[in-house]
């Protein structure tokens, strides 16, 4: 199977840290985001993987040369600006044959069932267990839903007992969510979806595609309760990384071996990569220190980002999900919270 990652948005929640290059190639802990889920995807069958692109494409092309990722082949479809989810979709599906039998190795149209992604999201669902109940559903597509607290800033989908999607309302004010089973950005599709898309202008596939689907009870949904986040935010980017290393979703190791934490120094739920130096008396908590950085002596980073290579001076204080851009300086006793250095970005 074939599947389409969205990867084209500018990020710009994640400001400064995606002024230059795309989150997707952002690190958490040992990898970039894409290589996560690329790894996924190649663990539940899938064999080619189509990167919808808008933003710095280049940067893609850079990380990846040998055209590979996670040992997955990998193809491009840039778009010349930006297509929105749906045009997106529609775009790559085109670019890569989907729907021709072409690149599916299949030779028939029937076999041309594809996967769609937010390439900003980290899960352990089951994509195989979803395929098997779009198949059996009969659906044209089918979406994964995850239960979130706060439904607000998510595709809010409700659904009736036999898991036909009733509604589809992106982003609703946090009273008038009519669910807490929000869309998690993983999608199956048959090729007749390409079809619903306009061509020739941006389409959103939440905002158009999927309320009207909904509206003919066209669309399919299944629930999930796997390990799921989107790390399009400071907040939750430090949450994916944290929960990979203190057991909540893996034990990966926080401090890279490369990195130097002083003796002195305090870490807890952080994660420090690779040639960071951490000073005595510094305190990390649910820290992100990204490659390079130095931490002084008796600093302090509290629910906040240091980019790459950034200084922060001894005694500072970051706090608040403040983010630091890559090599940026913060003067020795500066005290931050809630913050974006440079803030112009
Ligand atoms: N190629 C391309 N072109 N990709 C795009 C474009 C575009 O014009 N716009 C956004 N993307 C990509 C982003 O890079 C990201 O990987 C994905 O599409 C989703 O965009 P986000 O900006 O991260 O959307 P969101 O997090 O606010 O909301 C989406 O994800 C939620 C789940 O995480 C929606 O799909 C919601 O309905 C969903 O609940
Ligand atoms: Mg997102």
């Amino acid at each position: 199977m074939q599947a389409v990652i969205l990867v084209g948005g500018f990020g710009t929640r994640l400001r400064p840290l995606t002024r230059d290059i795309p989150k997707q190639l952002l690190p958490v802990v040992d990898r970039p985001i894409i290589e996560h889920v690329v790894a996924h995807l190649a663990g539940h069958g899938v064999t080619r993987v189509v990167l919808s692109l808008g933003f710095r494409p280049g940067v893609f092309a850079d990380a990846y040369p040998d055209g590979t990722c996670a040992g997955l082949p990998l193809h491009y479809a840039v778009e010349s600006e930006p297509l929105d989810t749906a045009g997106a979709v529609r775009f790559a599906a085109l670019e890569a044959g989907i729907g021709t039998g072409i690149g599916s190795g299949s030779g028939s149209e029937d076999c041309d069932t594809f996967l769609v992604l937010n390439g900003d999201v980290l899960t352990d669902l089951d994509i195989g267990a979803m395929v098997a109940s779009h198949r059996a559903a009969g659906a044209e597509a089918t979406l994964a839903l995850t239960e979130v607290d706060d439904p607000s800033r998510y595709g809010v989908v409700p659904t009736d007992a036999e898991g036909r999607v009733v509604g589809f309302v992106e982003k609703p004010d946090a009273e008038s969510a009519p669910s807490r089973w929000i869309n998690a950005g993983t999608y199956v599709l048959e090729p007749s979806i390409l079809d619903r898309i306009p061509d020739g202008r941006p389409v959103s596939i939440e905002r158009e595609v999927f309320p009207a689907m909904a509206t003919e009870r066209r669309l399919h949904a299944v629930r999930s309760d796997a390990y799921w986040i989107d790390t399009g935010t400071p907040e939750a980017y430090i949450r994916a990384q944290v929960d990979l290393v203190d057991g909540t979703r893996g034990d990966l190791p926080a401090v890279h071996p490369s990195a130097q934490v002083d003796p002195g120094a305090d870490v807890e739920r952080s994660v420090v990569m690779a040639g960071v130096t951490v000073g005595p008396g510094a305190r990390l908590c649910d820290a992100v220190i990204m490659a390079g950085a130095t931490i002084g002596a008796d600093a302090t980073v509290d629910h906040s980002i240091v980019g790459s290579g950034a200084q922060v001076g001894s005694g500072a204080s970051i706090a608040g999900l403040t983010v630091i851009g890559a090599t940026e300086r913060v003067g020795a006793g500066i005290q931050l919270a809630g913050v974006r250095i440079p803030g112009d970005s």
